[in-house]
């Protein structure tokens, strides 16, 4: 059966009509000579909504994770960050490969959290047996934890306990505005905790390319010196930044019906045989739930027979509603699931 319901990711997500037509119109020029209007008109929004100096247009969240690291921790520094965050566990260990830099990670709570005691612990003591602690990289929402949104309180309390220290704090934000929108504050309130902040146009905001990098203004041109060292000053990039301002626009509120989506998926995965998952716990756009031990490559490869596609695994699976899913889709998907998991049973 063809493919009709793509609950992947939200980077399987296209640019909307509006979007285009942006794109299409985009003011630009040599953003390398900073001469591109539509990337500077981006780079400020984006700080300005966020609350910081500066931004920095890059080319993925994970880049602008490696050069937020790169420009905050020499060679030989440490970063201390959860065990199951998206830097160090699905970044390539780029910070260590290009960096030198070395990843110290903690465990992570249910919910993304990691606590001001064993942040305290984590950070090294002047010795030089060890690597200087420089900076804590949390994440909200929180990929492995089923997309979990921090609130400002654990972000500060995260915050405080790394700046009792002298650490600077990084937030990839990759959904931040999922975090924000579940919790119906201004994204300043997450942001305000931390010195600097990615967010992704890629995903949720449904943009084709890009992320948003943001902090103070000195720590952005050393962002933007480590962009360039990685090969990725870009040159007419305004025709994907237009897209960027469309989001920043006209793809926010409407995350809410994602999380809408996401809790209705959760729901109904719920009621099977075979599936541990607490609804309660999804409050953005993932729903992450365990199947049977080994059964998760079967499971996905029926779902898309049914013409529902999701990613294979081995116990843990992921569904992620976006800008491409609707209602209808979550019952499509709901009634596939069902039959497959009669099946696997
Ligand atoms: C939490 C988090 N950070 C960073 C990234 C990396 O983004 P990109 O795929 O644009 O490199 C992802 C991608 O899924 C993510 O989930």
């Amino acid at each position: 059966m063809e493919v009709r319901v793509d609950l992947r990711s939200d980077t399987v997500t296209k640019p909307s009509p509006e979007m285009r037509k942006a794109m299409y119109e985009a003011e630009v020029g040599d953003d390398v000579y900073r001469d591109d209007p539509t990337v500077n008109r981006l780079q400020e929004k984006a700080a300005e909504k966020l609350g910081k100096e500066a931004g920095l247009f890059v080319v993925s969240g994970t880049q602008g994770n490696l050069v937020s690291v790169l420009a905050q921790a020499q060679r030989g520094d440490e970063i201390i960050l959860g065990d199951m965050c998206h830097i160090f566990n699905s970044e390539a260990g780029g910070v260590s490969v290009l960096g030198g830099v070395v990843m110290y990670p903690i465990k992570t709570d249910r919910h993304g959290v990691l606590s001001p005691e064993q942040i305290h612990a984590a950070v090294k003591p002047r010795d030089y047996h060890k690597p200087p602690t420089k900076l804590l990289c949390i994440e909200n929402t929180h990929n492995n934890t089923s997309g979990q949104a921090l609130t400002p309180a654990d972000t500060q309390l995260m915050a405080d306990a790394a700046r009792a220290h002298g650490l600077r704090v990084h937030l990839d934000g990759a959904r931040l505005f999922n975090a924000a929108v579940s919790q119906e504050i201004d994204v300043k309130e997450l942001t305000a905790p931390v010195d600097t902040a990615t967010f992704c146009l890629s995903k949720g905001l449904s943009c084709p390319i890009g992320s948003v990098l943001v902090g103070d203004a000195d720590f952005i041109e050393e962002a933007g010196r480590w962009r360039k060292i990685l090969g990725a000053g870009m040159r007419q990039v305004g025709v994907v930044a237009a897209a960027g301002l469309v989001a920043l626009d006209s793809m926010i509120d409407r995350m809410a019906d994602d999380h809408v989506n996401a809790k209705k998926l959760a729901e109904g995965i719920a009621e099977l045989e075979g599936i541990a998952l607490d609804p309660g716990e999804i409050n953005t756009n993932l729903v992450r739930f365990g199947v049977p031990k080994g059964s998760g490559d079967t499971i996905a490869a029926l779902m898309k027979e049914q013409g529902v596609y999701i990613n294979g695994g081995d116990s843990d699976l992921r569904m992620v509603t976006h800008y491409g899913i609707d209602s209808e889709d979550i019952d499509f998907t709901l009634l596939a699931m069902r039959k497959v998991m009669s099946e696997v049973a």
